[in-house]
């Protein structure tokens, strides 16, 4: 079974409530495999996540696009992960290059959050992924690895995480990374992880790819082998995420 994610960041700039209840009536209206074929996250920015909640179709489940490092406390502005759980949020996207370049969010402080997710119940989708300098000066694998591990330091039970692969360049560009690209670095990561977790680890683990997933270009990225699933941003909101969402078939 493959693990379709979606995170609609784009609502992040310009969401209405009047955009996302109609995004959420396209979602609950698209004919899509059952969940034991494609599992959907829907990740909208925090304040419409108890509307997404309670009006989205309940084979669809939610995700937070962030949460703080550590149990929750005075930290004005951060939403904690206990917060999530008691609004009933099983996922959260965590380590997204946005916040690790924007943010300066660092390897070691998304390690810190996932661990403290997974410890509060809530499953994660943890982002890597490289610039284009980073790739250019032929460093791709040594920075997704170096973000692996600072994830894999802190967290000894992988059953609720998925890495999520997305390199910078293809984010929101329209440049997606080819096929063969993305299956190189999936393939690596894997790799990594049978080495320095374990074979089952790598085997059980759920790579996804994000950066310019369209409608059009989401068969040929799902036929590769280790491309388990996607993470959509500004293809989510729009009608042809169902088309996404089928690629899992
Ligand atoms: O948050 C979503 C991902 O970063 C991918 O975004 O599909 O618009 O490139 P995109």
């Amino acid at each position: 079974g493959a693990g379709g994610s979606c995170g609609s960041r784009n609502l992040i700039f310009n969401g209405t409530t009047e955009e996302v209840k109609k995004i959420v009536n396209t979602l609950n209206e698209g004919k899509v495999p059952s969940q034991d074929v494609v599992e959907v996250v829907i990740s909208p920015p925090f304040v419409f996540l108890p509307l997404v909640k309670g009006s989205l179709r309940p084979d669809f489940h939610v995700a937070a696009q962030n949460c703080w490092v550590k149990k929750g406390g005075a930290f004005t502005g951060e939403v904690s992960a206990e917060m999530l759980v008691n609004l009933g949020i099983p996922w959260v996207i965590l380590g997204h290059s946005e916040r690790r370049l924007l943010l300066g969010e660092s390897n070691g402080f998304v390690g810190d959050k996932v661990a403290y997710a997974l410890s509060q119940g809530i499953k994660v989708i943890a982002c890597v992924g490289e610039t284009l300098e980073q790739r250019e000066a032929g460093s791709t694998m040594d920075v997704v690895a170096a973000q692996t591990k600072a994830i894999a330091e802190r967290v000894s039970n992988w059953n609720d995480v998925v890495v999520a692969y997305e390199p910078v360049w293809a984010i929101g560009t329209g440049k997606v990374a080819t096929p063969t690209q993305a299956q190189e670095v999936h393939f690596e990561l894997r790799k990594w992880l049978e080495k320095n977790v374990s074979p089952q680890v790598a085997a059980s683990t759920r790579i996804i790819y994000g950066g310019s997933v369209s409608g059009a270009n989401c068969k040929e990225l799902a036929a590769q082998p280790d491309v388990d699933g996607f993470l959509v941003g500004g293809a989510s909101l729009k009608p042809e995420f169902i088309d996404i969402i089928k690629s899992a078939e």
